[in-house]
């Protein structure tokens, strides 16, 4: 039997941007149908070694390459890529979801059956059909991800290069993708796979490289590299609600901070929210958990005031806040949203924490003391002057996080604060929610079950607009490798 063809041979002396050597002696082959997994902790290099993988960095992103990229199988494009954050992708030049994944074999000249046929065939791989007929924009984060995969995938090419991808994706979606990633590697699509959740590397993986500033820190089967035991992210793990022996409070323990009461709220005609009601408790921390597009965005955003109440009643602090505008909501509630980017605007990450007290009115001198303690609890006291939009993506979402807490609202929300965070980011993230805890509380939304099972009393599953359990969550952590 004869070796499957390379789709990528790649050898990387080094790769600069600016002064600042970001890899180097990179040597990586990969074949045909074969998945590469590569994992390591933010800053070491995986986004820049998987933009290099598909061709793009010295074109699309700048960078100095010293060193080669080939593409054996050629292939127009030979590689495709989904970036990390679903919203850099959309080319905005189609008004559905089905124009919006058209674009790439339009732009490949083939004819419109063959247009057709490569559309819906990704779409049913990447598990949206249902969104066809949406407009992109106005999807939530896990269903974009699932966009964003479906044209990287029209595209047919022989090498596929994913940049985390799963970071918003529910867990059983997780897992749908997992079973996609499987099906075109049998298809001989040769697969890059940038990811935190180790678990969905060691199950998903022929290969994996760890990368440590710049270079290789170990390469080999997962089991090797990850040990048999892989530190679990968890996400996959199945979810339980146990009655477990861990001490954990519940809200009937305290006395209500946030007090929801039949919310209806939606967008248009699309009512997302009906009738929701939930209670959380003065000093605790609360997971929001529940399928893509189940409205756990729409609900933080229908409480800050992004999205207007159809009916029902947001009370905080005993305050009744649904008719108040969202400036007034900023006294007593924040919220960081899944896409931290939207909300950065300053030229330094120290005004950028000053900027939510500063709006309420707390003198300079005051807003300044608060920016500080919040940006030490975040990790980022020593990057005071450095301009936001210069920091790497996970720490962006930490400056959100410092932002909001800065402001010291009662009830803080964060809208998946871990996606693409390592431990150490999930560290500071936890220390943000126990600071909080202190002053009010707090709901985080999130995927990661693992994350929730440590830092959060209970879990509230939000399914179709409505609250439909409350629990433990608890994670199996035996994971079935292939
Ligand atoms: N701006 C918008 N306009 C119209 N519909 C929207 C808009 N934002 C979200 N939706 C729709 O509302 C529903 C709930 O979306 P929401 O963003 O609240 O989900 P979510 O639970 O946060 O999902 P995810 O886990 O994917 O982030 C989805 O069907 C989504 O497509
Ligand atoms: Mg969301």
């Amino acid at each position: 039997m004869s070796a499957p063809p390379l789709a990528l041979s790649m050898r990387l002396r080094t790769v600069a941007y600016d002064d600042r050597v970001a890899l180097r002696d990179i040597a990586l082959d990969i074949a045909g149908g074969e998945i590469v997994g590569v994992a390591g902790h933010v800053g070491a290099g995986k986004s820049t070694l998987a933009l290099a993988a598909a061709g793009l960095l010295g074109r699309s992103v700048p960078a100095v390459i010293n060193g080669t990229i080939v593409h054996p199988l050629g292939g127009r494009p030979p590689a495709a890529f989904v970036f990390a954050n679903p919203s850099t992708q959309l080319t905005e030049l189609g008004e559905t979801v089905e124009e919006e994944v058209a674009v790439g074999p339009e732009n490949q000249a083939l004819d419109s059956h063959a247009i057709r046929s490569r559309v819906d065939g990704a779409l049913a791989l990447a598990d949206a059909l249902p969104l066809a007929l949406r407009i992109p924009r106005e999807l939530s984060g896990g269903e974009l991800q699932r966009v964003a995969l479906a044209s990287a995938l029209a595209l047919d090419a022989p090498l596929l290069v994913l940049d985390e991808p799963t970071a918003q994706l529910d867990p059983e979606s997780a897992a749908q993708f997992a079973n996609a990633v499987r099906a075109l590697s049998e298809r001989g699509v040769a697969v890059l796979i940038v990811e935190q959740n180790l678990a969905l590397l060691a199950s998903l993986a022929d290969r994996v490289i760890v990368l440590a500033d710049g270079a290789v820190l170990a390469s080999g089967a997962p089991r090797d590299v990850l040990g048999r035991n892989p530190p679990l992210d968890a996400r996959l793990g199945a979810l339980r609600t146990a009655n477990d022996a861990r001490p954990h409070r519940t809200h009937t323990e305290h006395p209500p901070l946030l007090t929801i009461e039949g919310l209806s709220a939606g967008y248009g005609d699309r009512e997302v929210l009906h009738e929701l009601s939930l209670e959380i408790g003065d000093g605790e921390v609360v997971a929001w958990i529940g399928r893509n597009g189940a409205g756990k965005s729409t609900l933080a955003r229908a409480i800050m005031g992004l999205v207007p109440a159809r009916a029902g009643h947001i009370g905080v602090a005993e305050r009744e806040i649904s008719s108040l505008p969202v400036h007034e909501r900023a006294r007593l509630v924040g919220l960081v949203f899944q896409d931290p980017r939207r909300q950065l605007f300053s030229r330094t990450v120290l005004e950028e924490a000053m900027f939510g007290p500063r709006t309420l009115g707390v003198a300079r001198s005051v807003a300044r003391a608060q920016a500080r303690e919040a940006l030490s609890v975040v990790g980022l006291q020593e990057r005071e002057s450095e301009h936001p939009g210069d920091l790497a993506p996970q720490v962006q979402r930490r400056l959100a996080i410092a932002s909001a807490l800065a402001t010291r609202p009662r009830f803080l929300m964060l809208d998946e604060p871990t996606a693409g965070q390592d431990a150490e980011g999930r560290g500071f993230i936890r220390a943000a929610l126990e600071i909080q805890r202190s002053r009010g509380a707090a709901a985080v939304i999130t995927h990661d079950l693992g994350f929730a099972q440590d830092a959060c009393d209970h879990n509230v599953t939000i399914t179709g607009g409505h609250m439909s359990h409350i629990g433990r969550i608890s994670v199996e952590t035996d994971i079935s490798h292939r």
